[in-house]
């Protein structure tokens, strides 16, 4: 497979990072009332979710299966789980049992995948190493769900949201690369002037495992948007 460099749309700040892609999600549901989206965490996304839970689209019929989850008590305030009950799911009349976080064994997250005919649409985001989900540099391309350890620049960065470092989990359940890229359509998120190096070498550079974002280069419908 070849590479093809990523245009990356500049936007004029996070309002409109988080406008641009609310859009595109409000647009695949109303198009298709019955999509399946990759969902992300973290902060990137948190205005995303807030302006979709304002238009008060119809989610009945969605189906979402989040990008990771830290391997902890799924009910720790800083769970997955929980942030993605309280920024999204407990505010919309989407269906408990069509919102799926990956679990063990992770062969039947991605038959849940499967069973459900693929992923319509993937939001991501970057990490300022180039991680995809949890797929920290060295992730094989083809690499499926799974669980996985935390290198130490992410734990020092996802370490703001825990009241010490010590506190961050040290492992995590990803979806693959090779899970996310059978995704129809991605849409990359990136925010703020700290991911502009790692976003240029991905979009740009060599296509490699070191830096796993750079696989998006190889997938054919792909949106990536940044503000600082
Ligand atoms: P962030 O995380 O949105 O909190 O910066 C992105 C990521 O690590 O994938």
């Amino acid at each position: 497979m070849g590479r093809s460099i990523l245009e990356v749309k500049i936007l004029k700040d996070y309002n409109e990072l988080s406008l641009t892609v609310a859009d595109i999600i409000e647009f695949q549901i109303k198009e298709h009332p019955l999509s399946k989206l990759a969902l992300p965490t973290g902060d990137t996304p948190l205005g995303m979710y807030k302006e979709l839970v304002k238009r008060e689209l119809d989610w009945k019929s969605v189906i979402t299966f989040n990008l990771d989850v830290y391997l902890m008590n799924v009910d720790h305030p800083q769970s997955y789980q929980m942030y993605m009950r309280g920024n999204l799911f407990d505010r919309t009349n989407i269906f408990p049992d069509h919102s799926h976080f990956p679990f063990r064994p992770t062969e039947a997250f991605e038959d849940k995948i499967s069973e459900s005919m693929g992923i319509d649409l993937c939001i991501l985001g970057i990490g300022t190493n180039g991680h995809l989900a949890f797929n920290e540099p060295g992730s094989s391309f083809d690499s499926r769900t799974r669980v996985v350890d935390l290198f130490e620049q992410t734990i020092k960065d996802n370490s703001r949201f825990f009241d010490s470092i010590d506190d961050v989990p040290k492992q995590a359940i990803t979806m693959g690369l090779g899970t996310i890229m059978e995704s129809k359509k991605i849409v990359l998120m990136v925010n703020g002037d700290h991911k502009l190096n790692i976003l240029n070498v991905a979009m740009n550079g060599e296509v490699t495992e070191y830096v796993p974002a750079s696989i998006l280069q190889r997938h054919d419908n792909v949106e990536v948007f940044y503000c600082d």
